[in-house]
């Protein structure tokens, strides 16, 4: 296992994989998410899914990596089913297009951060300008992939394990004193009650339910192996339920403070008239600086500086595991040395991240030719939609392979490493129900509801 390098500690471990999970996804999509999908109903089912539904596949994902300390195409193949390989292929594909155009989102999180000291807070105003600026955002992508490069390069403990241990804690820091400060606006409780306080008619929304799904395993970065590459870092001695326990709600946890800390400030921006929240993916990016600005001069530069680059450091620590999938792959099963398989697989990523870099107002192909039922027309958008759906099938079809293919009994095997009492405790029943049954058959009705929604515009729920 030290060759292909090991989390040093369970702390490590757990603090890297939730990196992976709190990113972008909880900060700059997890808001928009909530806005366009009602609200608190949004919020109440997405906690639902995400201990019911996302759990039981953290679990078998870091099962599966660390019984077979393999990359997820390589997992399949060390267990014996070559064929369920295709899991891990799609794994791949999905993270890689996944950080295609994560990366560019995370460059203009590190270009706001810029504007912000230099106390441009007009820049909220001129967010599409901003991001047809191919000069500007194109230099923030590639100074954004190339950090993350650098850190994966620096390999398992010495890279990813140090970048978490430091910047997780940080960030938290970072998160709170915000929540904190967004409390002392005027109408901040506006936006607290758009956030908590559901609206049950909402409750069977398709846009809610399918919303809640897809945003739960985009936060909690299931359904394309991440956690199975992390896992197969993973010590023998550790426990790998508590550590998804801990790492679900640390996810979860910090999407929800996220939201705590946003719609105050919305709130304030628009004077408590919730009504008008604008969702979509310019939210953050077009409140923010006009509430920043607010604050005046210096504390304004302060905030608002410090709060972009909170939402970089977010994103570093996930955009690190998105690159670790596919280079692990590559040093796995071609031996390829890891600076290397580093360099290729990132300069291939940015390439493939181009359409998305200037499908945001710099080409008006790009921008406007990508249609979905939704509204949007940007390539971004198709491609955000379309890695939302193979996440969920991934998810599907990682807890039926453990389920009825690589046997329940193995599962349990591997799961009791770590944690002796597990074959005798409740929770391996509740375990096996979910994966056996509960997972599936969700999982499989409600990627046909979404792929229905938001590819055909077809709601299925009525
Ligand atoms: N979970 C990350 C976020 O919330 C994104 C991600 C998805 C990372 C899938 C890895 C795998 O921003």
């Amino acid at each position: 296992m030290s060759a292909r390098g090991n989390f040093s500690s369970r702390i490590g471990f757990i603090l890297a994989a939730a990196g992976s999970a709190v990113g972008l996804g909880n900060i700059w999509k997890f808001p928009f998410e909530v806005a366009d999908g009602g609200g608190a109903a949004f919020v109440l089912i997405y906690l639902i899914f995400a201990f019911i539904l996302c759990f039981p596949v953290m679990v078998t994902e870091v099962a599966i990596g660390r019984k077979t300390e393999k990359n997820p195409i390589g997992a399949f193949n060390a267990l014996g089913f070559k064929k369920w390989n295709i899991i891990g292929k799609f794994g791949i594909l999905c993270g890689v297009l996944i950080l295609s155009f994560y990366n560019v989102v995370a460059g203009w999180a590190f270009g706001y951060f810029l504007e912000m000291i230099m106390g441009n807070f007009g820049i909220g105003e001129a967010f599409g300008s901003f991001t047809s600026d191919i000069v500007k955002v194109s230099a923030y992508a590639i100074v954004f992939m190339f950090t993350t490069a650098y850190i994966v390069s620096k390999g398992v403990s010495g890279g990813i394990e140090k970048l978490a241990k430091i910047l997780m804690p940080t960030l938290i820091i970072m998160i709170l004193s915000l929540v904190a400060y967004s409390f002392t606006l005027p109408n901040a409780i506006e936006g607290v009650k758009y956030y908590l306080v559901p609206d049950l008619s909402k409750l069977t929304n398709v846009n809610t339910i399918g919303g809640a799904l897809r945003q739960a395993f985009f936060s909690l970065s299931l359904g394309m192996g991440a956690l199975i590459t992390y896992g197969s870092y993973l010590s023998k001695k550790e426990n790998i339920v508590s550590s998804s326990a801990m790492i679900t709600l640390f996810d979860v946890g910090i999407a929800f403070i996220a939201g705590l800390m946003m719609f105050p400030l919305v709130a304030y921006n628009l004077g408590g008239e919730m009504s008008n929240v604008q969702g979509g993916a310019g939210l953050i990016f077009v409140t923010l600086p006009g509430v920043f600005e607010t604050l005046g001069g210096t504390l304004g530069v302060i905030v608002g500086g410090f709060f972009f680059l909170l939402l970089s450091f977010a994103a570093l620590t996930s955009t690190v595991s998105l690159l670790e999938v596919p280079v692990s792959y590559v040093v796995d099963e071609y031996k390829m040395k890891r600076t290397k398989a580093v360099i290729i697989m990132s300069a291939i990523i940015f390439i493939i991240g181009l359409p998305s870099l200037v499908g945001n107002g710099y080409s008006e192909f790009f921008s406007n030719a990508f249609k979905l039922p939704g509204g949007s027309t940007d390539f971004m958008t198709l491609v955000g939609y379309i890695t939302d759906v193979l996440l969920m099938f991934g998810g599907f079809l990682i807890v039926t392979f453990a389920a009825y293919v690589w046997k329940k009994e193995n599962l349990a095997e591997e799961i009791s490493q770590g944690y002796p009492g597990f074959n005798d405790s409740i929770i391996k029943k509740l375990l096996n129900f979910c994966i056996s049954y509960l997972c599936p058959v969700v999982l499989a009705l409600l990627f046909v509801v979404v792929v229905f929604n938001n590819f055909f515009g077809i709601n299925l729920l009525g």
